[in-house]
């Protein structure tokens, strides 16, 4: 597993989701990482909920919620969608959901290690074999992205789109991160899209500050890119909902456990659903 770097984020999330199981709707989450790595992904997770805040199982756990009910809703409408999700880490949503095509975006690092151990829990029986196609690339390369709009259209074949960019966009530069958001509209211009972001609003939320210092020993890039639902909107050409960790809360909890500015204000915004 890696410690540092923005691929350790991968191992991060997951353990949140690890620890939150029940609310993220991800059995998975638990089996992803490999017996041997479990305790440092689990030393690392604590760490990080010592030095920056100690509900990323929440904030991770309600995102990944809202992300599983709106590709849920798009498999009930067809269920020929085909999932894309760029910096898919270490999600399991076409496993626990029955896409029949599904493509997952990642640094090479990390598509190597989710490949491995799709393979490791196949042969257990844990995961049933699949239509996953794992694309190793950097999204922040305009020609790498092109490729892969032109590779996703083949595997689609026509039939319709629901895109994922969980967790990402604000690691991206700017520039990166819009195109990257409107990848799915690239594709297919009805392409369902549900992106999670860090709205402007909160650049200077606490939580933020303490997770860029985090960031910096861990050599995580420590520039993020914050966005409005409007920036979200124009890229998309369309309205966008937009869910906040209260809104989720509330839903998904029926109450306000932990208020906002004691979390990663990490928004999903959803359009075309
Ligand atoms: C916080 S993790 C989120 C992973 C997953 N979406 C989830 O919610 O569990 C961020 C992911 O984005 C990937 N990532 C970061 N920068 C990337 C880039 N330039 N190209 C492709 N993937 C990238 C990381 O490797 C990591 O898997």
């Amino acid at each position: 597993m890696r410690h540092s770097g923005v691929e350790a984020t991968a191992y991060l999330v997951n353990e949140s989701r690890a620890r939150c199981g029940e609310l993220a709707r991800d059995p998975l989450a638990v089996d992803w990482i490999p017996a041997s790595e479990r305790s440092a992904v689990r030393a690392l997770w604590d760490e990080f909920a010592e030095a920056v805040y100690a509900h990323d199982d929440l904030v991770v756990s309600l995102r990944g919620r809202c992300v599983l009910e709106v590709l849920t809703e798009a498999l009930r409408r067809d269920p020929d969608t085909v999932l894309v999700s760029c910096g898919a880490g270490f999600t399991s949503y076409p496993w626990v959901l029955p896409f029949r095509a599904a493509v997952e975006v990642d640094l090479p690092e990390i598509i190597q290690a989710k490949r491995q151990r799709v393979t490791e829990l196949r042969a257990t029986g844990l995961i049933d074999d699949r239509d996953v196609t794992h694309i190793a690339t950097d999204l922040t390369s305009g020609p790498a992205r092109q490729e892969l709009v032109e590779r996703v259209r083949t595997i689609a074949a026509g039939r319709p789109i629901a895109f994922v960019a969980e967790g990402l966009v604000y690691y991206l530069p700017p520039q990166a991160a819009r195109a990257v958001i409107g990848l799915g509209a690239a594709i297919d211009p009805d392409a369902l899209t549900v992106v999670s972001y860090w709205p402007r609003a909160a650049a200077a939320h606490p939580v933020l500050a303490a997770q860029t210092r985090w960031f910096r020993e861990h050599r995580v890039p420590e520039d993020a890119t914050y966005l409005t639902v409007d920036d979200l909107s124009a890229v998309l050409g369309r309205r966008v909902d937009d869910n906040s960790p209260e809104q989720l809360q509330r839903r998904l909890l029926g109450k306000v456990a932990v208020p906002e500015r004691e979390l990663i204000p990490e928004h999903v915004a959803v359009a075309g659903a």
